[in-house]
């Protein structure tokens, strides 16, 4: 048996008291330890808590609110600290709850008594908001690079691709035909919104909670205002309630991402369909495509597969988010804690999904002729007649009419538009030209010229377009 006074001080040196003990005569159960324990997800916070934690210090001493010197020793503490952190050499302790009380014990361990002082005109509430806040700024630009990254990898895709035509779809149907570069060009313009809807969470995140105390603000002469400046926020949030108990910019980030993954998703359904041998557009390459147990031959999308289900998920934690939300009163409560859960979850797998989508993209491999042959079939281009007899005076309402009947005549026949003879085009109308069986499929991509149409102008000026704007970026 040790001595007494021995086993005393190890005790105290692994099980260091609640920062909250104070006030309670019996510790706290097994059980409720392990539930409210949060330090395993929120330590993805350290570097936030390390700087906001420094600049609050700094601000204490040069506002005279703690001795100057005192304000040094924490710097320094907290700056060995995000080392020992970085270097992997911290050890996380569960019993110590969360990321704020392993960061405070550890520098109460290399400085000793100044570390009691770093706590004045905070708390933990406005602390998790400060972090959480610099986190959410961060992980909005971080996001918005890798939606770039994969508007780079579609938009050279279609460069690569820029004369291939296919079939576009309403209701899944063939209804008229597009250039593939017109489709993915399509995503380029949805994932630019999404950047545009991170750079307003960014600017929505971006205001310090610090200075709000728990929830009522703090009696003491702080500069918050040089605490924004340090930490990079561009104003203050306004009201200490409203700054410790919303997380609306942790629901703006959830509700861009889950938005950013139903793009991805929608392209990733048409991967699945394009892969298919009954659509055979697309070839996957073997770095993203996986094999059958069982059947040999197979090559599944799976990736494309995956990001479907994952952003369902993502839907789910911004569900999480809001149903968290909801019923909250103000202020702070300890609901509040599991935003970071969602919020880390909904990050890590938009991110690995745009990863994964950008390195697949420059390796799909299109099958040019089977494209343009579905392009112009089943009467793809019925549109394209219409206009014809619509260009020779007729009104669009009766063109339609009249190349309605034409289909069906020419589906009897079993023939294509372009295997009808002059004659049996003037029996449905006199205004057809002699050559209306070659109309074809390039006619058809020219004329729809106008802006935002799929003529091969327009797509490579969009083309050249989105190069130089990306380019710039
Ligand atoms: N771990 C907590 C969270 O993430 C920090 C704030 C705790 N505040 C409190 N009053 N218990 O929300």
């Amino acid at each position: 048996m040790p001595p007494r006074k021995k086993s005393r001080q190890k005790k105290a040196n692994t099980t260091p008291a609640k920062t909250w003990g104070g006030r309670f005569s019996q510790s706290s159960h097994p059980l409720a330890d392990a539930y409210t324990v949060s330090v395993d997800i929120d330590r993805r916070l350290w570097r936030e808590e390390i700087a906001a934690s420094i600049a609050h210090a700094r601000m204490l001493g040069r506002q005279r609110i703690i001795p100057r010197a005192d304000a040094s020793r924490i710097v320094r503490g907290l700056r060995e600290i995000g080392r020992e952190i970085e270097a992997g050499r911290f050890r996380w302790r569960e019993e110590l709850e969360d990321i704020h009380t392993n960061v405070e014990a550890r520098l109460r361990q290399k400085i000793g008594a100044a570390a009691d002082r770093l706590h004045t005109a905070r708390s933990r509430n406005d602390q998790v908001a400060t972090d959480l806040r610099l986190y959410a700024k961060a992980a909005c630009d971080r996001t918005a690079d890798a939606i770039r990254a994969f508007q780079l990898a579609l938009l050279g895709l279609a460069e690569a691709n820029s004369t291939v035509a296919m079939p576009g779809y309403t209701h899944l149907q063939r209804a008229q035909p597009v250039l593939l570069a017109h489709h993915l060009l399509a995503y380029i313009e949805m994932l630019e919104r999404d950047i545009e809807r991170f750079a307003q969470a960014r600017h929505r995140a971006d205001a310090l909670p610090l200075g709000s105390g728990a929830l009522a603000g703090v009696p003491y002469p702080i500069d918050r205002a040089s605490v924004a400046k340090e930490l990079g926020f561009s104003r203050l949030c306004e009201n200490s309630l409203d700054a410790v108990a919303d997380r609306d910019f942790v629901v703006d980030y959830a509700a861009a991402a889950a938005l950013c993954m139903t793009h991805i998703s929608r392209l990733a359904e048409e991967i699945v369909l394009w892969s298919s041998a009954e659509f055979g557009f697309l070839r996957l390459p073997d770095a993203f495509s996986t094999g059958s147990s069982i059947m040999p031959q197979k090559r599944n999308p799976d990736i494309a597969e995956l990001a479907r289900a994952r952003t369902a998920r993502v839907q789910g934690e911004l569900v999480t988010l809001l149903s968290m939300l909801k019923g909250l009163p103000l202020a702070y409560n300890r609901d509040l804690q599991e935003d970071k859960r969602a919020f880390f979850s909904a990050e890590d797998t938009l991110l690995e999904t745009l990863a994964v989508f950008a390195a697949m993209t420059p390796e799909l491999q299109f099958d040019a002729e089977r494209g343009r042959k579905a392009a112009t079939a089943n009467y793809a281009l019925a549109t394209d007649y219409a206009d014809l007899l619509v260009r020779q005076g007729l009104p669009f309402r009766q063109a339609h009419e009249v190349i309605g009947r034409l289909v069906r005549y020419a589906e009897k026949k079993g023939k294509p538009f372009d295997a009808l003879t002059p004659a049996e085009f003037r029996r449905f109308s006199p205004l057809f030209p002699e050559d209306a069986a070659n109309l074809g499929l390039d006619a058809a991509l020219r004329a729809r010229s106008a802006p935002g149409g799929t003529a091969p102008r327009r797509v490579a000026a969009a083309l050249r377009r989105w190069r130089r704007k990306l380019e710039d970026a």
